[in-house]
């Protein structure tokens, strides 16, 4: 069978492995463990993109390790912005908490209300999150502010937002406004990154518009709307005729 060669930093040094081609990242990692490095450590579960575990960096994306096919000089890393345990093992219990401060879950349950399936519907992609925190690991928010919620807790929270049962969605709204909405920049990153094609940028969209609906508004334009200022060095002064 060919081969191909992957890199991945370890103790940090570079470390290359030849591995057996036409096999998943996943399949390749455990090949590594088994024949060449027992002491390799990487977190995985099903093999089948379900249980978002195995999530890593390849050439500075993030895949499910379990879908992806190496290619020669691949270089492999954790996901970012998580504290790095060992090799491509990362602790996730920091990430998870910003679904804690985003207050995604139902609050006051209104259990006479029958969800139709076009109900469902509204919620069903954000329901697939596994939450394999690719598009966490892919937001640039992260190198500035790490106290961001991020895109997969706000993906939680617009569908607890959504949920007819949620008889108040205040507690959401108001958790999701101070490191929040109003702190993504809308690069998409996330989006792209998501292995199940949810789409937490649009999400955000939607809790902003939920946000301006119950009372908030963007603190960057806290300073309201006037006549822009141009500059000297815009080329022209509309101010002066
Ligand atoms: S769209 Fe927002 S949440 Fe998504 S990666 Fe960009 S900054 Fe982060
Ligand atoms: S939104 Fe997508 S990328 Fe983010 S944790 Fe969920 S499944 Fe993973
Ligand atoms: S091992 Fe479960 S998603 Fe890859």
């Amino acid at each position: 069978m060919d081969k191909v060669l992957i890199k991945m930093m370890q103790n940090d040094k570079e470390t290359i492995y030849k591995v057996s081609s036409k096999q998943t990242l996943l399949a390749a990692l455990y090949e590594i463990k088994e024949t060449q490095n027992a002491s390799l450590t990487f977190n995985a579960g099903c093999r089948a993109s379900v249980c978002g575990t195995c999530a890593m960096r390849v050439n500075g994306r993030e895949v499910l390790a379990c879908a992806y096919k190496p290619k020669e000089g691949d270089f492999i890393e954790p996901l970012a912005y998580h504290t790095k345990v060992r090799d491509l093992k990362v602790d996730k219990r920091t990430t998870l908490d910003t679904l804690v401060k985003a207050k995604a879950w139902l609050h006051h349950y209104n259990e006479t209300t029958q969800l139709t399936p076009k109900d469902e519907y509204l919620t069903e992609r954000q329901s697939d999150c596994i939450m394999c925190e690719s598009c966490y690991s892919a937001c640039p928010v992260f190198a500035v502010n790490s106290n961001f919620i991020g895109p997969f807790a706000l993906t939680r929270a617009y569908r607890y937002v959504e949920d007819r049962r949620e008889k108040s969605t205040t507690y959401i709204i108001d958790a999701i406004q101070n490191n929040g909405v109003w702190d993504c920049t809308l690069c998409g990153e996330c989006t792209i990154a998501c292995p199940k094609g949810i789409d937490p940028k649009n999400d955000i969209v939607m809790l902003r518009t939920k946000s301006v609906q119950q009372g908030y508004s963007d603190p960057n334009f806290s300073f309201g709307f006037g006549t822009p200022d141009f500059g000297r060095d815009f080329g022209f002064d509309p101010s002066t005729g």
